[in-house]
């Protein structure tokens, strides 16, 4: 069976549950932040391109032909979406003002390769929004998902529910504050090259 179709025509049904949820409100604190030129990484099948607001055109990457497909259905007039790991992004150094990933992290193949490039890809001011899921802060949480993962990962598209998400993004150099933690599982913040990013925080 492919597992990557399977999933990408499974998954706005099962996103459902999640966003009733609250996570469909932590997209939108999320998109709303983004200025100017936007990237985003992993862009699924697009649950994402309805939030953005007051952008410029809006590029969107997404690697697996599958989502892509759904991806497309919700492209908005002037927004382009590229086939493309988010560890290497086909835009120049300093190009963007903005750059968002929710949910992405977890399935990224090489996750410090993707924060490296997304600090490349980010304009000296420019800032990366998050909503990511890492690893549980409760040490019986963590290790729960660490045993969970390898299965997990078979079933869910290849989403590791044990990774130190904001570890890679401290480890490629961004500066990451603005966090908050939803219930005990997801975690929203910023990103960025230098402080000029510092301001506003992250808008509500
Ligand atoms: C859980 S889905 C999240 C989709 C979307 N961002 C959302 O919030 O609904 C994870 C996405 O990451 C994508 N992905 C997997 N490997 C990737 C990579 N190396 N670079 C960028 N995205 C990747 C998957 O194809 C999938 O669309």
């Amino acid at each position: 069976m492919n597992t990557h179709l399977l999933v990408a025509s499974l998954y706005d049904a099962l996103m459902v549950p999640a966003d009733k949820l609250g996570f469909e409100q932590v997209r939108r604190m999320v998109v709303r932040n983004a200025k100017g030129k936007v990237l985003e990484i992993g862009a699924g099948t697009g649950l994402n391109f309805k939030h953005f607001d007051g952008t410029d055109c809006v590029f969107a990457t997404e690697p697996d032909p599958y989502m892509l497909s759904h991806a497309v259905a919700r492209l908005r007039d002037c927004s382009a979406l590229t086939r493309a790991k988010a560890e290497e992004l086909p835009f120049p150094d300093d190009s963007f003002d903005t750059v968002v990933s929710t949910l992405t992290f977890c399935t990224i193949g090489d996750p410090l390769k993707a924060a490296e490039e997304i600090r490349r890809v980010l304009k000296p001011d420019g800032c990366f929004y998050f909503a990511e899921h890492p690893v549980a802060e409760n040490p019986m949480l963590a290790r729960a998902e660490k045993i969970a993962t390898p299965i997990w990962k078979q079933l869910a598209g290849g989403c590791h529910l044990d990774r130190d998400i904001l570890s890679y993004f401290k480890s490629a150099g961004l500066i990451v504050s603005d966090i908050i933690r939803l219930d005990s599982f997801f975690v929203a913040g910023k990103a960025a090259k230098s402080e000029a990013c510092a301001k506003p925080g992250l808008a509500a």
